[in-house]
């Protein structure tokens, strides 16, 4: 039986990992953060008898202590580092927070790996975050960097750091550049996630509007189960590398929004411009969507769009779910939990 370790375990990511590597039979170790409700984050959507199959580590990553502890007691085959401040906006807010969990809580892994395990194979959550302001459409693993907030320049310190200790010291670390993948697990500030449950809330008649930052950004959307696979393929492959995840297909916000609307029943009509902007119900002419200033960031990444044939042609990679299938999941659901 394969020993897997993931940081990151309670958040949309090490929800479906955990369901993928149970399916294939792993025993699964996971940190998570103490907290005053004992919470288990995701994890308490999983069965009682998956969640009794898990082996549980309260701890904090930026703790090199403990980090070095667990990974001398469990000696794991692999391991998934996902654990991060993974919120864009709120790093313009925090950047200093942000660098010591995703930047010192990286290194407090790896260097625990170089130490205490050199077998482990090690997968960092890289993310296309680090391209930024593009210097190149589309993006693939040769295209030049630029991010643009703290966390952009957090997960580039990451980056390399597992780039630099797979050269140094011949460990298997590999970096997955994931472009944005979102699901029913999503938390609930970023902007699908709010949308989808502002959707069904409006379209219950709990919430009045949905206000929304910059309606024009772009982004390369996936269904996070469907990305974890590629995750655990990075790590099957037989030697370290870094790899795109990604649709090869870009959206805006407004198209995510117009169909998530969509899903509900509800037809938007766009009126005005910039932040006098508003969606109206094209039926009774109500406004169920304002751009509000307050959203905006400091520096925006305008346009994000994969290309994932390397994945495709080394690891046999391919996502599933299109961008239609992924907003009517998101939308279902919310609908179902609001209901
Ligand atoms: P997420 O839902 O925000 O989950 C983050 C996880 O990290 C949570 O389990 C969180 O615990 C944990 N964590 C944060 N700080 C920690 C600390 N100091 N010690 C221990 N655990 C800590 O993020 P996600 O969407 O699953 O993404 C997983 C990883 O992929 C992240 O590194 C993210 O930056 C990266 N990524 C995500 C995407 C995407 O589109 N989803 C794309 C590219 C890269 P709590 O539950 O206690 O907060
Ligand atoms: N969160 C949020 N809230 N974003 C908004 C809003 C709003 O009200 N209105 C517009 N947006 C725009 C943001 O400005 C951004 O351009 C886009 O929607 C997506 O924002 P998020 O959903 O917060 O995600 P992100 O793209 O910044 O970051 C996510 O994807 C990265 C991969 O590219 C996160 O999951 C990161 O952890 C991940 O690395």
């Amino acid at each position: 039986m394969k020993i897997a370790l993931i940081t990151g375990i309670t958040g949309q990511d090490g929800y479906f990992l955990t369901k993928l590597l149970l399916e294939k039979n792993y025993e699964i170790h996971g940190i998570v953060r103490r907290n005053s409700q004992n919470s288990l984050g995701n994890l308490d959507y999983l069965t009682n008898s998956e969640k009794e199959k898990l082996n549980i580590h309260w701890g904090d990553i930026t703790d090199n202590l403990f980090m070095d502890s667990i990974i001398k007691k469990i000696k794991p085959d692999e391991v998934y580092h996902l654990a991060a401040q993974s919120f864009v906006g709120f790093s313009f807010e925090n950047p200093k927070f942000t660098y010591d969990v995703n930047i010192g809580g990286t290194l407090n892994v790896v260097n625990a790996v170089k130490e205490y395990s050199s077998d482990s194979k090690v997968y960092f959550a890289a993310t296309s975050e680090l391209f930024g302001k593009v210097q190149e459409i589309p993006q693939k693993e040769t295209t030049s960097f630029y991010p643009r907030s703290p966390y952009g320049v957090s997960k580039l310190a990451g980056f390399w750091t597992i780039k630099n200790y797979r050269e140094s010291y011949d460990l298997f670390m590999s970096n997955g550049i994931l472009f944005n993948h979102e699901s029913e697990m999503r938390g609930p500030e970023f902007v699908t996630r709010k949308i989808t449950l502002s959707v069904a809330k409006i379209s219950k008649g709990i919430q009045e509007c949905l206000e929304l930052g910059n309606l024009d950004a772009k982004r390369d959307w996936g269904y996070a189960k469907d990305y974890v696979e590629g995750m655990w393929k990075i790590l099957q492959h037989d030697e370290a590398d870094d790899f795109v995840l990604s649709t090869n297909e870009t959206y805006t916000v407004r198209n995510f929004v117009e169909l998530a609307f969509k899903f509900a029943g509800i037809n938007i009509m766009w009126e005005g411009c910039g932040i006098n902007e508003v969606g109206k119900d094209s039926k009774s002419g109500k406004i169920l969507v304002k751009v509000n200033p307050a959203f905006f960031r400091p520096a925006e990444v305008e346009l994000l769009i994969g290309d994932h044939s390397k994945a495709k042609s080394i690891l046999g990679w391919e996502p599933k779910t299109k961008f239609e299938e992924l907003v009517e999941i998101m939308v279902k659901k919310d609908l179902e939990r609001i209901n």
